[in-house]
């Protein structure tokens, strides 16, 4: 028995050992945020739902829901925004999902989009899907047969980001319930190579498991070995109460790193409500985790992007 014991010890060590996210520094969340830019206008007036950024070309996309769309009905608008702000372009997803995360995989001068499609009644989407950004564009999943992608048998619904610096595809999807994040090398992801994700666990519920203040998630980013979560309510939803939260944990352990940590970033926004986490690098090499808030009022939202830079 005994023998029988060390001997899945050491395969369950040899398991982890090969399903392994190499070291990097995490990000302190606990050092002030910076602001990229407060009240832009994207191509819709919705709440965001999250942003992503191609860091070759340099390029930043948000996510809305479309104008008019019922919450439910997983129509989508990304807007292509500079770093000032200034809306360049946008293309409409019909039918679509949630918005809660999208990846920008640079494809030489292009920038080819990874979101969901095929909602669900929930406005959520049912696969993921690829495909390149252009500007005016409208998809209707209903016709256009591009190749649907279920990374995982159990991926139920769930969505995508790229770790732009480490080169990784992860997704986040819901599978009887529960929330897991599975990551792999963004080659393997492109050519279709599901198979061996470097990691793939159930995340603990925010609030329950891991103390935040509320368990509503509002987006997600990896940088390296390390997983960030940003959680909390518009002050429409929370009573005036500023409750925005961000965690980080270690992907190859699955331990909370470092908060709840209660983040001020943008505290004065009007509306406020925490919407997006994003990995970009500067040209200089500064590394920035980006938090996205929506502000303003009902049918003229606002865009407001803020970043922590400190590693440590
Ligand atoms: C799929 O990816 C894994 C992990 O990187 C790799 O070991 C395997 O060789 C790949 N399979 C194919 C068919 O490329």
């Amino acid at each position: 028995m005994r023998a029988i014991t060390f001997l899945l010890a050491a395969l369950t060590a040899a398991a982890v050992a090969v399903a392994q996210i190499p070291d990097s520094k995490p990000f302190d969340l606990t050092t002030p945020s910076h602001d990229l830019w407060r009240h832009k206008k994207t191509a819709a007036y919705t709440v965001q739902q999250s942003m992503t950024f191609d860091n070759v070309n340099r390029r930043l996309f948000i996510v809305n829901r479309r104008n008019g769309a019922s919450t439910t009905s997983g129509d989508l608008t990304i807007s292509q925004v500079d770093f000032a702000g200034n809306l360049l372009g946008s293309m409409d997803l019909l039918a679509c999902g949630h918005g809660v995360n999208i990846a920008a995989e640079p494809v030489g001068s292009d920038t080819y989009i990874w979101s969901e499609t095929d909602a669900a009644a929930s406005g959520y989407g049912t696969a993921l899907w690829r495909f390149k950004f252009e500007n005016g564009k409208t998809l209707d999943p209903a016709k256009d047969k591009r190749e649907r992608i279920k990374p995982l048998e159990k991926f139920e619904r769930g969505t995508a980001t790229i770790d732009p610096v480490y080169e990784r595809f992860v997704v986040r999807y819901q599978y009887e319930k529960s929330m897991y994040i599975a990551v792999w090398d963004l080659d393997d992801a492109v050519s279709g190579n599901f198979s061996s994700p470097l990691v793939d666990w159930k995340i603990p519920n925010v609030k329950d498991d891991l103390g935040a203040v509320t368990g509503v998630n509002q987006g997600y980013a990896v940088y390296g070995r390390y997983l960030y979560i940003l959680t909390g309510e518009s002050y429409e939803a929370s009573g005036g109460k500023l409750n925005s939260q961000v965690l980080s944990m270690d992907l190859n352990t699955g331990e909370l790193v470092q908060g709840p940590v209660m983040t001020k970033a943008g505290s004065t926004l009007e509306f406020r409500e925490p919407e997006g986490l994003a990995i970009y690098k500067t040209k200089d090499g500064e590394a920035r985790l980006f938090l996205g808030f929506a502000s303003g009022v009902a049918g003229d939202r606002r865009s407001n992007l803020f970043y922590k830079n400190v590693l440590v």
